[in-house]
């Protein structure tokens, strides 16, 4: 099984537009020549967790002071607000640390990054809600903390959380006082340490788990390629023109994202092919079904249905299918529909070009293309910009049961 897991990963990553064969898992040897620090060492980013962080998590969880931290974040929402009072020192102590850009960020890049996903962020949220959402059930370790955590029984509640994180990344004002991303990220991080504390004690999720810790910096790296290689990777596909300065832009923000939630410069890759050659060994020979990874992506998946919007099971499912391939979507027991399949495998590039511009030839479906998009951004937009959107908080305890 694992074998044929392996193999059929590998074709689909090839068949997804990831480029060469990767070695197995465990036999690391990305170069950090390809990272951003350009030094040159081996070092297996699935050893490597987040210490600062982890300790100011477990402080937390240890004096009970989590709840009181949840309700002062409250008012911390722009990336110039300044620091809520109400938190324990140790905690004020460490974000002053880090509730800042690096000093390698180039503002430049990130203001490019910001025009570009104004341009894009319907086709980004299409890609990264119904295929990299659903593409995150057949990452392993990826599904399981994530049902076995407290928000794997809530995931209407879970999703809603996460676009908070990618509607924040992807706003036009992401980088500047008035928008959220720094705050969201620095939030997301230590929910990520919260929850390395918390799943230890999890006698479900110990039973399958195959690391000392969850989340390492390694599997940080898979999710981001999950998401946004895969999403330069679609763009490609459905004839999306992209400068090297548009794509430089992209990756820039997602090298800073990844910074502000842990990950260490000498894994950060530093141009696209060193991210696309990362992603060859660390994603596509770690994907297969698990049953807690089926029973997210069916719950997922029955909160986009929509019918008013067109979005009917057999559409959705075809959707999914077609951004993630036909071998995961048998994984995960998606439905056929015919007459979907054909409709979107033949007019949805068609559309991307007609509405980008690129082509005067008007798609079938455009209707229902429109439609779809406008529903998968409004799960986004309402999201960001409602009064009453998800806040980001610390979980104290799992999954009950
Ligand atoms: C929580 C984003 C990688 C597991 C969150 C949250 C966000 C987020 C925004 C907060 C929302 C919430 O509390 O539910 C990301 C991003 C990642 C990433 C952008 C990488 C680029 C990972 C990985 C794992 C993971 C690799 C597991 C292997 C979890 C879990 C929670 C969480 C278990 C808490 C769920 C809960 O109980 O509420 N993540 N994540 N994440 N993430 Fe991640």
């Amino acid at each position: 099984m694992e074998n044929l897991t392996r193999r059929r990963a590998l074709s689909i990553g090839a068949v997804l537009g990831l480029t060469s064969v990767a070695s197995a898992p465990g036999a690391w040897s990305w170069s950090s020549k390809g990272s951003i620090a350009g030094t040159d060492a081996v070092t297996d980013p699935f050893t490597v967790w987040d210490p600062d962080a982890d300790d100011v998590a477990a402080r937390l969880l240890a004096d009970g002071s989590i709840p009181a931290v949840n309700k002062a974040w409250g008012s911390w929402v722009d990336n110039s607000d300044p620091l809520p009072s109400g938190m324990p020192g140790y905690l004020t102590d460490y974000l002053t640390q880090v509730n800042r850009l690096p000093s390698w960020a180039d503002p430049a890049l990130l203001a490019a990054s910001e025009k570009l996903y104004k341009r894009l962020n319907s086709y980004l949220f299409v890609s990264e809600s119904l295929g990299s959402g659903i593409l995150s059930t057949v990452i392993p370790r990826e599904a399981r903390a994530v049902y076995w955590s407290a928000g794997g029984a809530d995931m209407k509640e879970r999703a809603a959380k996460t676009f908070t994180f990618g509607y924040d990344l992807h706003s036009p004002t992401a980088w500047q006082p008035s928008g959220h991303f720094l705050v969201s990220a620095n939030k997301t991080r230590l929910v990520h340490s919260t929850v390395r504390s918390l799943l230890l004690t999890s006698k479900r999720f110990m039973e399958t788990a195959d690391q000392p810790k969850p989340i390492s910096n390694g599997d940080i790296l898979v999710t981001f390629h999950s998401v946004a290689t895969v999403a330069q990777n679609n763009l490609k596909k459905w004839g999306v023109k992209l400068t090297a300065r548009e794509q430089a832009a992209d990756l820039h923000a997602w090298q800073v994202a990844l910074h502000l939630l842990g990950v260490q410069r000498q894994f950060i890759p530093a141009t696209w092919p060193d991210a696309q050659a990362q992603a060859d060994q660390m994603l596509w020979p770690r994907v297969a079904p698990t049953p807690e990874g089926i029973s997210l992506a069916k719950t997922l998946l029955g909160y986009v249905e929509d019918p008013t919007l067109g979005l009917t099971t057999g559409f959705v499912s075809e959707m999914v299918r077609y951004l993630i391939s036909d071998t995961y979507g048998d994984w995960l027991d998606l439905p056929h529909d015919r007459i979907s399949r054909t409709l979107i495998k033949a007019a949805w590039p068609t559309y991307v070009r007609f509405r980008e511009g690129l082509s005067p030839i008007v798609p079938d479906g455009l209707y229902l293309f429109d439609q779809v998009v406008r529903g998968i951004a409004m799960l986004f937009l309402n999201n960001g910009t409602s009064p009453t959107q998800t806040p980001i908080t610390l979980p104290t305890a799992n999954r009950p049961g």
